[in-house]
Formats: structure tokens, sequence, C-alpha cells
């Protein structure tokens, strides 16, 4: 980390001794102040529940300027990435730090296709669940079963066991997503095809069956391609910190990357593409665009819990950029399936047009995300809604698995450990049941 010339002072109105703090500079993006010693030379912590103004580590991975609305892989732009590069490209970028040229490439994507089966075994864990079990549920199941498989990649302090769990966790969720979904439909399950695409593979394992081949359209095959491009990686976002501070402990990798999917699964962060789609579902029954304007007083009234799903966005104060690809590519993909005028996509287009010019949203800058759009897509592509959110985290795996790799290789990381503000009771005697 390069420090700043400048060093903020901490001052207190009690008199207390006044304290310097380094600064940091980033390459872009805001400075930061580093408070590691403030506790033992102060006594005192910082208070900053949901990390509002907190950086919790330094990376190099992903940038992103909500104000702008841009959005860095490894300084690379999201929108020359989604047209020029296909998911495995981005994989070898967000884990080794470059995009691969012809040669890399060709190794890469032979060492991910060597690792897209599952053991056999892992279709009886199946067994255990219910049919109508959600998939994230047998997600968070699954990922975490890996470690009980793979013995000789669960040491996180060795850089040969982290490579090939990393290989192995991109290679085979495609794999277990598809298996979480042909389980609940009673479909057996299909093998992978090694010969395809990452993408195109993922099609067939989600829509062959072993009586007809599954034939590709190469516009839906894209479309996926690129919902697992811009989902790839988001930066510290809740799923992230999550594999972070699980990593942290030690743990293995197959462990940490289950606590992203159980985090993820909420619907403040990947299950908003989900919950996007069944509200516009609702809006459609209430009566469509018709009923948009009373939808949207529902959402500012402070006493509703409403929100409108699929707006709003922790950093990005603008334009989300995703949301701009993924808009595009949904017009691709209803096009190419004729599908423009679904209704859904109407209304989402509508409800769109209606929150970008109310004052709640504009005063507020709440802008629509990359889940405003993919539901729409994913579910043209004939992907249950119950799925989106298992999509999105085989897309998000190699974000996790570079950031915990990252942080495991920091010589300055240590075990998470947030402190706190206790409120609570002073110290004080248990008294015999009787008496209390
Ligand atoms: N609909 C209506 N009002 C909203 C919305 C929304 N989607 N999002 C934020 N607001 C309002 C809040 O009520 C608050 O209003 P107030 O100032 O009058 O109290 C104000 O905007 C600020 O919102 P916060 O909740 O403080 O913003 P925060 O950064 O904590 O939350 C979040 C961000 C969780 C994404 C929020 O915008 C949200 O819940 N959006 C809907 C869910 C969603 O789409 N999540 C996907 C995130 S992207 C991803 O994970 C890929």
């Amino acid at each position: 980390m390069t420090p700043s010339d400048v060093k903020a002072t901490l001052s207190f109105s009690d008199g207390s001794p006044s304290m310097d703090l380094p600064i940091y500079k980033g390459s872009i993006g805001p400075d930061v102040i580093d408070i590691r010693k403030l506790y033992g030379q102060t006594g005192k912590f910082t208070y900053d529940p949901g990390f509002l103004s907190t950086a919790s580590c330094n990376s190099t991975i992903t940038y992103i300027d909500g104000d702008k609305g841009e959005l860095l892989y490894r300084g690379y732009p999201i929108e020359q990435l989604a047209q020029n590069c296909d998911f495995l490209e981005t994989c070898h970028l967000l884990l080794y730090g470059d995009l691969p040229d012809e040669a890399q490439k060709k190794d890469f994507t032979a060492r991910v296709s060597n690792h897209t089966m599952v053991n056999e075994q892992m279709q009886f864990f199946l067994r255990g669940f219910r049919r109508d079990a959600h998939p994230m549920a047998i997600m968070t199941g699954l990922v975490g079963a890996l470690s009980a498989f793979y013995h000789d990649s669960t040491d996180i302090n060795n850089p040969v066991h982290r490579e090939i769990a990393a290989i192995r966790l991109i290679a085979k969720m495609p794999t277990l997503v598809s298996m979480a979904y042909k389980y609940t439909q009673g479909q057996p399950y299909m093998y992978p095809r090694n010969k395809l695409s990452y993408a195109a593979n993922f099609m067939h394992l989600m829509f062959a069956n072993p009586c007809e081949e599954y034939e590709q359209n190469d516009v839906l095959v894209r479309a996926m391609d690129r919902i697992f491009i811009l989902h790839a990686d988001h930066e510290q976002n809740a799923s992230t910190s999550t594999v972070r501070l699980c990593g942290s402990s030690g743990t293995n990798p197959f462990a940490a990357i289950a606590a992203g999917v159980a985090c993820l699964w909420g619907p403040a962060h990947g299950g908003a593409n989900e919950a996007a789609l069944n509200m516009l579902g609702d809006i459609q029954k209430m009566g469509g665009v018709e009923k948009i304007g009373e939808f949207i007083k529902q959402v500012k009234d402070k006493n509703s819990t409403v929100k409108l799903m699929g707006f709003g966005h922790r950093v990005y104060k603008n334009y989300d950029p995703r949301a701009k690809l993924m808009r595009e590519t949904c017009h691709e993909v209803l096009g190419a399936l004729g599908l423009q005028n679904d209704p859904l996509f109407k209304l989402a287009m509508a409800l769109e047009k209606i929150a970008l010019e109310d004052d709640y949203f504009v005063s507020r800058k709440l802008y629509p995300n990359v889940d405003f759009y993919s539901g729409i897509v994913q579910r043209a592509i004939g992907i249950p809604v119950p799925l989106f959110t298992a999509i999105f985290a085989l897309a998000r795996t190699v974000g996790w698995i570079a950031q915990l790799n990252e942080m495991i290789g920091d010589p300055e990381y240590k075990i998470g450990r947030p402190r706190q503000l206790y409120v609570g009771s002073v110290a004080r005697d248990v008294k015999p049941i009787t008496q209390r």
C-alpha cells in the first residue's frame, strides 16, 4: 500500500491526547485512513455497522465507481469484457490477474474441463432433499459437501490446494446447479460435455435429456455467458465479505464458498433477481401496466415494507453498468425467441421509465441494478425462477475464490474479528430460580 504524505489527526474534546493516523492511497478511488493502532493507543473502537465507511481489505481485483457507474475487473471495463471475452477468459483474468493469450486459454479451458464431473456419490447426497427444496438450500449443502469428497484440496494455506480447489469449484458449479434443477424436476442428471464452451455445457446440462439432443441456440448461449461475466465479481459485497471472513479462520475453500452461497441467497443481495421477477408477476396479477402507479405508491409509503426490487444499490448511485448490458441482452434474447411482446418485459420497461422520472427514486439515486433485467432474460431462456440465484452463485464462484486466494496470499491478513459497542446489562449476579 502506498502511504500518503497527508496524515489524519484524531482529536478529542475531553483533552485526551490526539492521534495521527496514516492515510493510504489506492490506484483509483477513495484513500483510506489506517485505524489499526487506534484501539491500542486510545482504547476506543470505531463504529460502522454495515461497513458504510470501512475498507476491510486492500484488493487488486475489482474496482467500482458507484457515482460514475463504472465497473472494472483487474482494470478492464466490464463493457469491453462483455463484448470481447468469454466467461473462462474472465475467470482467468480474475484468478491470475490478466487475460489469457491463446495458449493460456487453451490450457485453462482444458484444466477446467477435466474437472466438470462430480463424484457419483453426490447424487445420493441429493436424494436426501425434498423434491420441492429451494435450489439455494440444495446448493448450500452441495457446495459444503464438496469438502467431504476432495480431501486433497482442503488446506487453504497450501497454494497447490487452493489452485486445484479453485479449478474444481469453477468446473463443478454448472454440474451441481443443473443437478439441483434436474432433481426438482424428477429428470435424470446429464453428464457434462467437455467439448462445449462453459456456457453451452451449462445449457446442455440443464436442458438436454438422455432421449434427445439439446439444440444450442447461439444467442441464448451468448446471453448465458454474459450473465456469468456480469456476475463474476463485485468487490467486497456481502457474500464476498462472508467468504473472506469465513476463510479467515483457515477453513477449507469449499466450506468458505458454501458460506458465500448462503449469504447470496438473501433478497437484498443475490435473491433480488428472483424477487424482482416475482414482483413483476404480482403487478401483472394486480392488472399490469395500469397498476404501476398504485404499486409505486406502496413502495413510497414509509409505513409499507414494499420495495422496488432490482432497484437501488449500496455502491451504485448511478445506472448499474451491468444493468445496461443486461438490458441489451434482454432485447437480443426476446428478439431471438420472438418474445418482444412479452408482457413482463413490457411491464419492466414501463416500471423503469416511471421510476427513473419519479422524484422519490431520483432524489435517492435509485437506479435499476443488474437483477432488474437478468430475471427476465433467464426466464426467457427457460430457467425456472427459483434457480436464478443459484446461477448467480455459479457465476460469482470465481470472484469468491479470487478474493479468498488474494486474502490468504496477503501477508497482512488476520482472522476477521469485528468488535462491538456493548449496550447490554452491566455485570450482575444469578439469583436462585425461586427469587427471579
Ligand atoms: N425501493 C424503494 N426504496 C428504496 C429501495 C428500493 N429498491 N432501495 C433503497 N430505497 C430507499 C430506502 O428506503 C431509503 O429511503 P429513506 O432515505 O427515505 O429511508 C433510501 O432509499 C436509501 O436506501 P438504503 O436502504 O439506506 O440503501 P442501502 O445501501 O442500505 O441498500 C439495497 C441497498 C439493499 C440494495 C437496497 O437498495 C434494496 O433493498 N434494493 C432492492 C433489492 C435489490 O434489488 N437488491 C440487489 C442489489 S444488487 C446485487 O446484489 C446484485
